[in-house]
């Protein structure tokens, strides 16, 4: 993938109701803290475009020079109720006052609250919920616990099924389920109870069927009677995109016929992001596992594990934890951010200005129909696939480019890198409203003219 440069160009002004850019870009002052960062930093943070965050409201992400921003990443899927939320903020806050930063498992009074509200807004019959701090912890725990379960049946009942594309995380576990292979060749000694299949995207992937599936399984060998568990992102992240309903269907009752757990990764799709609570009731299936991160808590590190107490009890007291469990702190900010999605009825809020979106983005499609394959999503979640002229072979360089425009127009948003594909990626805090929106949309539009 192309760098930003770290360069000043003089770009036009921008002065409306949501969006300001009043300075080159970067801005000439920011460039040392730019610096900064390339200096002391591996080279893998660089990934996203040079602006230099100062604050957040809502939809809205500014820096220190007076630039404003309308956001489209939601800090890469995290702040669903808004950035710098005064309700969580506020929590956050008093929590820090009262005196308790921290205090490992020793009990505090959030701690089973939070539990609690997490459990209650799962499917019946989730009744436990291990808080955890970040996605892939909350992957590597999935795959601990299938296989745990899976090896009390058969020794050999070890193997997780994922899916080509996926992506679940950076730890070893959630790489090996990842579906990426640039991503985890530095492992060199791929575990073979590690087994992916082809996600059923109907773009990348033709065949939907779920037929092809048990092929696919076939032809690797997979007994799957020795499946432990099947995990995959409720949706693919990559490029946003969703598995037909009865594959999803079929793919429930395979598990339920082979004694396999499924799991399916909310981290990204959860709290309402793509018009529902969950992605996973766009298929009518209930998985057996969720794991859950980003949009938790709209803003500080939390994460969890949601499932019954006859998978997630498996372990006995002191053995199945982690340092930054369930951070009082943490816990403040998710609890008010659960709130605030309820109170402020933003899954309704995504499903709506979902469909405006996707409307729009049905147009720019039509006006570029050789750049933009497909365009993949549900409700505040999209992917424009970018390719190059005529064909289906990404463009990753137009994707880059596309992105890096928006920023200097006053819109953000980010490319994913190392997907295989370009994807322009588009999850705007659930909280912006039509006016936001449809200037973003043409915001895009002039800037895949420019770009093409
Ligand atoms: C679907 C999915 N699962 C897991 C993860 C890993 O989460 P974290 O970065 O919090 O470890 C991510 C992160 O992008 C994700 O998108």
């Amino acid at each position: 993938m192309p760098q930003f440069s770290l360069t000043p160009v003089a770009v036009p002004k921008v002065s409306t109701r949501f969006r300001r850019i009043r300075t080159k870009i970067p801005v000439p002052q920011s460039v040392p803290i730019l610096e900064e960062m390339r200096r002391y930093e591996p080279q893998s943070m660089q990934g996203m475009p040079p602006v230099v965050w100062k604050r957040g409201d809502g939809t809205i992400v500014e820096d220190w020079w007076g630039n404003r921003w309308i956001d489209w990443s939601s800090g890469v899927l995290v702040t669903n109720a808004g950035h710098g939320r005064k309700p969580i903020v506020d929590a956050v806050v008093k929590q820090a006052k009262s005196g308790l930063l921290h205090n490992y498992l020793f009990p505090h009074k959030l701690r089973g609250k939070l539990a609690r509200m997490l459990v209650e807004r799962a499917p019946e019959k989730m009744d436990k919920c291990f808080l955890l701090s970040t996605g892939s912890e909350a992957v590597e725990c999935a795959i601990k616990l299938c296989r745990t379960r899976g090896r009390l049946t058969d020794p050999k009942k070890l193997i997780m099924v994922s899916f080509a594309r996926g992506f679940h995380g950076r730890t070893l576990g959630a790489q090996q389920v990842g579906g990426i292979p640039g991503l985890k060749s530095w492992i060199g000694n791929l575990d073979p109870g590690f087994v992916q299949v082809e996600f059923p995207d109907g773009f990348r992937c033709k065949d939907t069927s779920f037929e092809f599936f048990e092929k696919k399984l076939a032809s690797a060998g997979v007994d799957p009677r020795l499946v432990c568990g099947v995990i995959m992102e409720s949706y693919q992240g990559g490029g946003a995109s969703f598995a037909p309903v009865d594959y999803m269907q079929k793919l429930r009752a395979w598990c339920d016929r082979h004694g396999a757990l499924l799991v399916c990764d909310e981290v990204q799709a959860g709290f309402g992001r793509t018009g529902k609570y969950w992605a996973f009731q766009h298929y009518n299936v209930r998985p057996d596992l969720i794991c859950c991160g980003k949009g938790i808590s709209s803003s500080l590190p939390v994460a969890c594990l949601l499932g019954n107490g006859e998978v997630l009890d498996m372990y006995p007291p002191g053995s199945m934890t982690s340092t930054h469990s369930a951070n009082p702190i943490c816990c403040a900010a998710a609890i008010a951010n659960l709130q605030l999605i309820d109170r402020e009825r933003l899954v309704q809020n995504a499903k709506k200005m979902g469909d405006r979106l996707f409307a729009g983005l049905a147009k720019l499609q039509q006006q570029f129909p050789t750049r933009i394959a497909v365009v993949h999503g549900k409700g505040l979640v999209a992917g424009v696939q970018c390719v190059k002229a005529g064909g289906e072979e990404p463009d990753g360089d137009l994707a880059f480019r596309v992105v890096d425009l928006c920023c200097k127009k006053g819109l953000l948003m980010f490319a994913p890198v190392g997907f295989g594909g370009a994807t322009v990626k588009i999850a705007p805090p659930l909280v912006i409203s039509a006016a936001q929106l449809d200037e973003s949309l043409a915001v895009l539009a002039e800037a895949f003219t420019e770009a093409v």
